[in-house]
């Protein structure tokens, strides 16, 4: 039996775009409205980053406030393992931009695409990096410019997705019971044209062909994403507390990725938790990837939900089909 915590997260930050995209916006640009989107998703504006906000920019405000909690500097960091599904470029890795733009000389910097549940894939390449005397603090980030890959033309996608930045520091755990309880990760190839972007990488690379008939911009069949996300957040919360050694109704806060509203109720509900003890702010934001766990997470820190020794469970699914989950001490 492996002796956790190896690792815990000491301190996180966030960073959002200013520019906002409400749902009467939307309905203005597309054949929706206000009242569809909140009454089957639950959000009601998102962020949309300017083309001079890259992901390794909003990546670096969201680490220098995580930096700065942690009471550290950028040269003390070994690993920056960065989640994302949005690039600034193919190559090289926009962990290594953002590297550079953090002066973290020390680290070695690497990306991890798993879509969605990316930041809990990289916490869980994180804890490994720890526990193997790899790495001592790694600076763990999800970040997204998802503005970039959406078809604003296709209104069963468009409502859905916004931009953002979150990073925790993660170090080697200083106290008994505090930090990464478990973790799950999950993933089933077989599913991926249910939620893809068929064009721009390798395979069909990015040419007038494939910008004509918008393939570089994501495709998904939502009602069948849908079904599949609950199933599998199900599962990814058992899974996680299973491996825990802890009991569901010890959970002080499921912090769920921020896909849809109806999602994270029946996900709340299959673990037996009220959705007062549910993290919810994708109303805000709307989908954000990888970044919308960290966002989720600040923002209950910051409104005084999550304290020292909260039982935290994180649970997350996304284009792949991946899916992910893991119990923390805080
Ligand atoms: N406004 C108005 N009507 C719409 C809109 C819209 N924006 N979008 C679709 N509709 C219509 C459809 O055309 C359809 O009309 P029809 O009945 O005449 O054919 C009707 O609304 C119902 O469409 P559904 O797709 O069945 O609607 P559903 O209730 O499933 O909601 C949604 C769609 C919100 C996309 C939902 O399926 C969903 O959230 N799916 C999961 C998405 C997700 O979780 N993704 C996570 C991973 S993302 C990642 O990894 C990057």
């Amino acid at each position: 039996m492996i002796a956790r915590p190896f690792a815990e997260l000491s301190s996180i930050g966030v960073a959002v775009p200013p520019g906002v995209l409400t749902n009467h916006d939307l309905a203005g640009m597309l054949d929706t409205s206000d009242d569809w989107i909140v009454e089957r998703t639950g959000i009601r504006e998102r962020r949309i980053a300017t083309a001079e906000q890259s992901v390794a920019m909003l990546s670096r405000d969201a680490c220098q406030r995580a930096l700065e909690g942690a009471g550290i500097t950028a040269t003390d960091v070994d690993s920056i393992v960065l989640a994302t599904a949005t690039p600034d470029r193919l190559l090289p890795p926009t962990a290594c931009d953002l590297q550079a733009l953090l002066g973290a000389h020390r680290a070695a910097a690497f990306d991890i695409s798993a879509a969605c549940p990316g930041f809990v894939f990289a916490l869980t390449v994180a804890e490994g990096l720890i526990a193997s005397g790899q790495s001592g603090t790694v600076l763990v980030v999800g970040a997204e410019k998802l503005s970039t890959i959406t078809d604003f033309e296709d209104r069963s996608t468009a409502i859905l997705f916004g931009d953002g930045a979150g990073a925790v520091v993660v170090r080697r755990s200083s106290s008994q019971g505090r930090g990464i309880l478990s973790t799950y990760i999950k993933s089933d190839g077989r599913l991926a044209p249910l939620l893809y972007r068929p064009g721009g990488g390798s395979a069909d690379p990015i040419s007038e062909k494939v910008v004509c008939e918008r393939s570089h911009f994501m495709k998904m069949s939502g009602r069948e994403v849908f079904k599949a996300a609950v199933l599998a957040m199900a599962e990814a919360c058992d899974e996680a507390i299973r491996r825990a050694g802890v009991a569901a109704e010890e959970i002080d806060l499921l912090i769920p990725h921020q896909a849809n509203l109806r999602i994270i109720e029946a996900t709340a509900k299959h673990a037996g938790l009220p959705m007062s003890k549910v993290m919810v702010n994708l109303d805000r934001y709307g989908n954000t990837s990888s970044a919308s766990i960290p966002l989720a997470l600040e923002q209950a820190i910051s409104e005084g939900r999550v304290g020292e020794g909260s039982l935290l469970l994180l649970v997350a699914f996304g284009a792949g089909f991946t899916w992910g989950s893991s119990v923390i001490r805080w």
